[in-house]
């Protein structure tokens, strides 16, 4: 079994050896892995249950708005959302927006606790402006995103779970985000940076520190995640007579 998955693996290697962007990158390419997410909270200065917290006026209706989609006695599967919502507030999911949630759906903070520490979503850690995420599972790395993640970390200077100095970027080395079919990619904030190269992910950190935030999608230029080749289905205007049924900008 382990044999038969070792030759399938080195057969996926071969395959993706021929295309633009991948190649075949040795095992011992491999950058040391190590988790630095801690799972359990500490108090800190900048995160502690002391600090308030509490929603904007505009988020509050949000809130609302999330929270009427449940029924009365299931307000508590609005824990996500709302979570998502403090984080994306003030920042990252401090320990005060967990407690602000679970007061406010009348859950147990524990439970609440429980959802944000399972999540990796949830940056229970102060964050820099720009979340800079690569992902690193098999096809991005077979795609050589240690290339890529290691272009990030020698240009900023930071190992994965730091941020820079100038609380611009934090870095986090991630499981697939499932672009694979871009592979590698990068995720910043909510965009995704697709079929990178080390050179181009280094030029995209630059047009975020001089301003400007470079438009998210493949590097390669081809569109979505088309064939290199170019389209090879859905090729005429209006492929049957039918109604539309897609969106109009589809
Ligand atoms: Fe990287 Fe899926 S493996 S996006």
């Amino acid at each position: 079994m382990v044999l038969l998955l070792a030759r399938r693996i080195a057969a996926a290697a071969v395959r993706t050896s021929s295309g633009p962007l991948c190649s075949w990158q040795p095992a011992t390419a491999s950058l040391r892995r190590s988790s630095h997410a801690l799972s359990v909270h500490r108090n800190t200065p900048e995160n502690n249950p002391s600090i308030p917290f509490e929603y904007t006026p505009e988020n509050l209706e949000r809130a609302k708005a999330i929270m009427a989609k449940y029924p009365e006695h299931y307000k508590k599967g609005a824990v996500m959302p709302l979570l998502d919502l403090g984080q994306r507030q003030l920042g990252f999911t401090s320990i005060s927006v967990m407690n602000y949630v679970a007061k406010m759906l009348n859950m147990p903070p524990m439970r609440v606790y429980e959802v944000a520490t399972f999540y990796t979503m949830y940056n229970r850690t102060p964050m820099g402006k720009y979340h800079l995420q690569v992902c690193t599972t098999t096809p991005c790395q077979l795609c050589n995103s240690d290339a890529i993640i290691s272009a990030v970390m020698s240009y900023l200077g930071i190992q994965p779970g730091e941020t820079t100095k100038d609380k611009l970027f934090t870095l986090s080395e991630v499981e697939c985000l499932g672009a694979c079919v871009n592979a590698p990619m990068i995720a910043i904030n909510d965009d995704f940076y697709e079929d990178l190269t080390a050179d181009g992910v280094v030029a995209v950190l630059k047009s975020i520190q001089n301003g400007v935030v470079p438009k998210p999608g493949p590097e390669s230029g081809r569109d979505t995640c088309e064939p290199f080749s170019g389209r090879k289905v859905l090729l005429a205007e209006k492929p049957y007579s039918g109604p539309d049924v897609t969106r109009a900008d589809l």
